[in-house]
């Protein structure tokens, strides 16, 4: 396969993406307060191994070395996240001074070595505190999120000019509230749709806010999108792909780009809950207009018939054929290309990033060398979807590895590796496998190309 780069314009970003809980460790340094991963990670049963992100790979005090390692590679931006509970501690009151000034250098270690920040404010590391008060199912926190985002934007908006509000709030809200495989680890549906209304609502708060105090940034919120599809021809699961390319995608791409809830879906979830917590402006308020859409693209959902969320009748995520990776994801780039043609089709037009695409799978380090093949081709396939796009009309204008480093993987915890640099959990070392110097190459080529 050879990717073909000149379908990327020279200011197209290449990037690498992590977030706070997954590497920065130093949970309880400069007057961090626990968040829900904390607490969730330390309850026996929750995550594999029992793993917590307490260490990590240490990010929080390695930093300069990880921007190195960023700069080696050539990357021109980097997404990373806040951890709320360190910039506001317990979701309440003024800023942290010495947990803000964590992202203060590593803003200022990026710049000096010309990377663009890309800061998300939520990628799932609710302060525990607001659980305790009812978390996202409640409509207060949307406004404390509002809240944090101000001191956020007031303490770096001078240098950060792009920022993400959510990341994946289908994973924070369904994950979290329905399944209970993420933090919090509730189970009751009816608290997911009511904390997916809220996420949805803070993210609008927060780009008002953002707006007012960096009039000049960037702005959007990312979400994760799969191509949905029946599992036959047969007609019989046309309905399940409807509810769940509902619930997945529509229920998130809708307020945010057409400024109301797909009724379809609002009908699906009356199984579960009235949707009273939906109050008369709340739309307006999150169909902020946007710079861009963040997409985080991993993989498609196959279907089969039935129903959810308040059923277990609908089957999704079923394999059906394709080589997957070591999280048992199907590899599917066409469908990279599906999503993203739906979204051209069925939406106003919009920038688009792909914020974040990777693969886990079982690398071993040897003599400081990680041969990892098949995360090159997994890299180069997507990527060959995104020249097709964009020759095909689809504004993308950037990519963001997942990850740059291995990291926590959530309930997984670290037994799944995304990165593309191998992180030894033992001695913190740091080897950028294979597929960084193909990454690498890539954007060397770019370059000179343009
Ligand atoms: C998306 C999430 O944003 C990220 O935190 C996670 O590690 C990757 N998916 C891989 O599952």
């Amino acid at each position: 396969m050879t990717l073909d780069l000149s379908a990327f314009p020279a200011d197209f970003l290449w990037g690498a993406a992590t977030s706070s809980y997954q590497i920065e460790g130093a949970v309880d340094e400069d007057g961090r307060t626990p968040s829900i991963w904390d607490t969730f990670a330390a309850t026996p049963g929750r995550v594999d191994k029992g793993d917590t992100g307490a260490v990590a790979v240490d990010h929080y005090h390695r930093y300069p070395e990880d921007i190195e390692l960023m700069s080696d590679l050539g990357l021109n931006a980097y997404r990373f996240s806040v951890a709320w509970p360190r910039v506001q501690p317990d979701g309440l009151g003024t800023g942290n001074a010495p947990g803000i000034a964590f992202y203060d250098r590593l803003v200022d270690g990026l710049l000096a070595k010309g990377i663009t920040p890309w800061t998300t404010l939520y990628h799932w590391d609710l302060p525990e505190a607001l659980e305790q008060a009812g978390g996202w199912p409640v409509r207060d926190t949307a406004e404390r999120f509002a809240d944090y985002t101000a001191i956020i934007a007031e303490a770096l908006g001078d240098r950060v000019k792009h920022w993400i509000t959510l990341n994946e709030p289908w994973c924070a809200a369904f994950l979290g509230y329905a399944s209970g495989i993420h933090a919090p680890g509730r189970t009751n549906p009816a608290d997911a749709v009511a904390a997916s209304h809220h996420l949805m609502l803070g993210h609008g708060l927060a780009v008002q806010r953002l707006r007012e105090i960096v009039p000049d940034a960037e702005v959007g919120c990312t979400v994760n999108l799969y191509p949905v599809t029946p599992l036959d021809d047969s007609g019989r699961h046309d309905d399940a792909v409807r509810r769940i390319d509902g619930l997945m995608n529509r229920w998130f791409l809708d307020p945010l780009l057409k400024g109301s809830y797909p009724k379809d879906v609002l009908h699906d979830m009356s199984a579960v809950t009235d949707a009273a917590f939906i109050l008369d402006g709340d739309t307006e308020v999150i169909a902020q207009p946007l710079d861009f859409l963040g997409v985080n693209y991993y993989t498609r959902h196959v279907v089969g018939a039935g129903l959810w969320p308040g059923s277990s009748d609908v089957r999704f995520h079923l394999n059906n054929g394709l080589e997957t990776t070591d999280t048992g994801w199907d590899i599917d780039p066409q469908g990279l290309v599906d999503i993203l043609s739906q979204v051209q089709r069925d939406y106003p037009a919009i920038p688009i990033y792909l914020t974040e695409n990777g693969a886990a799978f079982d690398d071993v380090a040897v003599d400081g060398v990680v041969h990892d093949d098949n995360r090159i081709e997994f890299l180069e396939s997507h990527l060959t979807s995104l020249a097709t796009l964009r020759q095909q009309g689809v504004d993308i204008r950037g990519y963001f590895a997942w990850s740059l480093l291995d990291n926590y993987e959530w309930s997984e915890g670290y037994a799944k590796r995304f990165g593309i640099v191998h992180v030894d959990y033992e001695t913190q070392k740091r080897t950028p496998k294979d597929s960084a110097h193909w990454y690498a190459d890539v954007i060397k080529r770019h370059r000179t190309a343009t």
